[in-house]
């Protein structure tokens, strides 16, 4: 007997009926860079397509990504006040706050906002978390501005907020903040599994936030070892995480099937600002077809595992449309 595995793949009519095509539009939440300012957007040249924005613009562009279809949308804040420890992170009149609640008064519960919790945009040397004189970046001594950080925005209208910072225990001090403060109803969406990557770059163009001493691998992880990923999520899971993340996404697909097969929690995977880049700038060489190569990327990471996709495509395949 001979298989002939082409037979499954002989016309479009059978290769439709097969199709498991996983990607709904309603996995996506859409990161948005909020910066000081009025009625202004500074395009971030490494990230064709995505802005810079002031409050009032990003306004303006969350309600036509609603008309799309996006629901939900991941913000981080740039900020031109920056101290060594990172203290704007957690002012209630800085850009993300305000931002949140703005949303929140014109789009109520028709939006569910994630927000990103760190200090580096805040830090005066890009930092994730407080150094010590040495320069070593300390632990414990970074947890309780994260978590005020966290309170302000949920103060502020965040439905969810996403600690990025990979200190240890920031989901515990977290959790406990805010429900001392009775805000129980807030979500968190840890950055759990965030690796020591090279894929960051165009990001850190655009928060300003890139290390200027070192660099961030002894708080990030080392995607050379693998196993310590479900140990984060493991551990995420214990101090109070109501969902995860994998990031990157496209370079890491076996790490999310891995964290898959690990946890009941949602999971999210971050198609970082890196990946995205090489599809602009591949696609603007001749290289691929842009609107295949993006669809092909995201089904992979939607195939791989997981439930929500944080990338900066969502606009655009809603734009062309959803096969
Ligand atoms: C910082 C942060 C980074 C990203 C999200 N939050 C970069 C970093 O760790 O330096 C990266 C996102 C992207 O590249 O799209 N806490
Ligand atoms: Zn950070």
């Amino acid at each position: 007997m001979k298989v002939r595995m082409r037979r499954l793949r002989a016309s479009k009519v059978i290769r439709d009926s097969l199709q498991m095509n996983p990607l709904r539009k309603e996995q996506f939440i859409y990161p948005l860079f909020v910066m000081e300012g009025n009625d202004k957007a500074v395009p971030i040249t490494t990230l064709p397509g995505i802005s810079r924005q002031t409050p009032d613009r990003i306004v303006k562009e969350v309600e036509y990504c609603l008309n799309l279809g996006i629901t939900k949308f991941l913000l981080f804040g740039i900020s031109s006040k920056k101290d060594p420890k990172g203290e704007a992170a957690a002012d209630p009149n800085g850009m993300v706050p305000k931002t949140l609640s703005l949303l929140k008064k014109e789009f109520d519960d028709s939006i569910v906002l994630f927000s990103d919790v760190c200090l580096c945009p805040y830090t005066t040397h890009g930092h994730c978390g407080v150094p010590d004189e040495k320069g070593k970046i300390q632990n414990d001594a970074s947890l309780p501005l994260l978590a005020k950080a966290a309170l302000t925005h949920a103060e502020s209208g965040s439905d969810w907020v996403a600690p990025s910072d990979m200190m240890d225990f920031r989901v515990k001090v977290i959790r406990e903040k805010l429900d001392d403060a009775g805000f129980s109803d807030v979500g968190i969406l840890s950055y759990s599994v965030k690796f020591a990557s090279n894929y960051y770059g165009p990001f850190r163009e655009a928060a300003g936030s890139s290390p200027q001493f070192g660099d961030r691998s002894t708080y990030q992880m080392d995607y050379r070892d693998s196993r310590q990923a479900v140990r984060e999520v493991l551990l995420d899971e214990m101090e109070g995480a109501d969902a995860v993340m994998v990031k990157p996404a496209l370079a890491y697909l076996d790490i999310i099937a891995e964290v898959r097969r690990n946890t009941l929690l949602p999971l999210a995977a971050y198609n970082v600002s890196g990946e995205y880049a090489m599809v602009k700038f591949g696609a603007k060489a001749g290289v691929f077809d842009e609107k295949k190569i993006t669809l092909e990327n995201l089904i992979a990471i939607a195939r791989a595992g997981a439930d929500w996709i944080i990338t900066y495509h969502a606009k655009e395949v809603l734009e062309w449309g959803l096969p």
